[in-house]
């Protein structure tokens, strides 16, 4: 009996399966429809936002200049992780994402772990984008209009709120949005990436105009600690280059476009990012900067130019901007935990879909509820930290993934091959750990709870209705 129990844990769904679920690359429930370009694009979609246009801001003390290399340093990171994502992606071109990915190699376990981070990935994301959402909003308002929304309606609670309702309109509205079957097309996506790079070439442009070689000396006054520690702060801003995964059911040519779409994302937003660091830390002494500073990019461009005008316009610009990043991740997070449920780990509740509208409604409105309650309360930082170690942890899961399946599944055909394997995926793993170790006590804290209320509901409630281990039982 315990023997059982034990291997229950760990037992796979098959491959084959989870392809076959998922429409087995011939067309399932979903229509294959995206492209190489669109699926890239909602990758890079859902990477750029609060992260770059505020986290940034507040990682700059950190580091001081440096914080150039502390984005160099989470795009390695998150690169040893997109070869593993794109290896997975290629040979399991399913729509569940590294959830999926450690079910098949893993065990229900291990999946319901990562599915569980992923929670953290995709919907404390959201709050955290919200939160900084506001604050454009506000610098906005209060350039354009000369009115600013009160602090206590307008703010984390660290810097004097007491209700973020701004940052709950936008979730609401988004939630609202969803509710009524609006994803957001592949379409809208592609003008609206446009759109967000534009605007962040705006910004390096004419904040280079104000560059200053002096500013970036000394260049790392803070050390290689803090170097290190702006990383496992910016890494955030990386978060979502893996998007295209979950969108595997709606490719059209998954096994050549999933893994070309993963790394290609990550390499774009690596330069964007690297570059409107150097150009923030060259046009402003870093100590100008400090974690107070709101909406810094707008900051920035205020004290270069001397005028209004280019700072509004990034304001308003990245109002937009990070509005695509909630509806994306949002819908995101609701595709995860339908996946969960048709597996039976979390309640059908799930995966009811209004008949008329074909939206999971339930499912959205209770991810809708729980983001704009953290986003309503929550500091920025202890957002975004929580969500960068559960995304850490879960990048970890898919590089011991791809060990894993090499050895159980050697004679797979992948269509994508990480490099120099097993050194790429095990500096994968190694590399995750290191940046998470750089995250606080406070969050390491945040994030162990969070993992056992995790394991309190898999063997309280998803062992007892998993579809795999009923249909298994059924077998015997
Ligand atoms: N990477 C996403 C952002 O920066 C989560 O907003």
């Amino acid at each position: 009996m315990e023997t059982s129990f034990w291997r229950s844990l760990w037992r796979t769904k098959p491959v084959d399966e989870i392809v076959r679920e998922g429409g087995g690359g011939e067309g399932g429930e979903l229509k294959r429809s995206m492209t190489l370009i669109q699926l890239t694009f909602f990758s890079v979609g859902a990477t750029l936002g609060t992260g770059i246009f505020v986290v940034m801001g507040e990682a700059t003390p950190l580091a001081g200049p440096a914080v150039v290399l502390a984005f160099l340093l989470s795009a390695i990171t998150a690169l040893f992780s997109a070869l593993s994502y794109a290896e997975l992606a290629g040979t399991i071109p399913v729509s569940g994402s590294s959830y999926s990915y450690t079910y098949a190699t893993m065990g229900e376990l291990v999946a319901w772990v990562c599915g569980w981070c992923l929670i953290l990935e995709y919907g404390v994301s959201v709050s955290a984008v919200a939160v900084g959402w506001a604050q454009y909003l506000n610098d906005f308002l209060d350039k354009a209009f000369g009115v600013k929304i009160p602090d206590a309606w307008s703010q984390a609670p660290d810097k004097g709120g007491v209700i973020n309702i701004t940052a709950v309109l936008i979730v609401a509205a988004m939630t609202f949005l969803l509710m009524r079957g609006a994803s957001e097309s592949a379409k809208v996506n592609t003008a609206m990436v446009f759109f967000k790079l534009g605007l962040l070439i705006f910004f390096i442009v004419v904040g280079f105009t104000g560059f200053n070689s002096g500013n970036l000396s000394p260049f790392m006054p803070l050390g290689f600690a803090g170097v290190s520690a702006a990383a496992s702060q910016v890494f955030f801003s990386y978060i979502g280059f893996d998007a295209a995964s979950t969108a595997g059911e709606e490719a059209k040519n998954p096994k050549r476009d999933l893994p070309l779409a993963i790394i290609l994302s990550l390499a774009i937003v690596t330069i964007v990012y690297v570059l409107v660091a150097l150009v923030a830390v060259g046009a402003l002494p870093w100590t100008e900067l400090d974690s107070d500073t709101e909406a810094s990019l707008s900051a920035i461009l205020t004290d270069v130019t001397g005028a209004t005008w280019p700072a509004l316009l990034l304001s308003a610009g990245a109002v937009i901007a990070i509005t695509s990043v909630v509806l994306t991740v949002l819908y995101g997070q609701t595709r995860i935990l339908f996946a969960m449920s048709r597996d039976g780990l979390v309640p059908p509740l799930f995966q009811k879909i209004n008949r008329r509208t074909s939206v999971p409604v339930a499912n959205t409105l209770v991810v809708g509820g729980f983001v704009s309650l953290l986003a309503a309360l929550v500091p920025l930082d202890h957002l975004t930290d929580a969500t960068s170690i559960g995304t850490l942890f879960a990048f970890a899961l898919v590089n011991l993934g791809v060990i894993v399946l090499r050895r159980t599944k050697p004679h797979l055909p992948r269509s994508f091959k990480t490099p120099l394997y097993p050194l790429t995926p095990l500096l994968g793993v190694f590399f995750c750990l290191y940046v998470m170790q750089g995250l606080r006590p406070v969050t390491w804290l945040v994030f162990a709870l969070w993992t056992l209320a995790g394991l309190v509901f898999y063997f309280g409630y998803s062992r007892r209705h998993s579809r795999l281990l009923r249909a298994q039982r059924e077998m015997r």
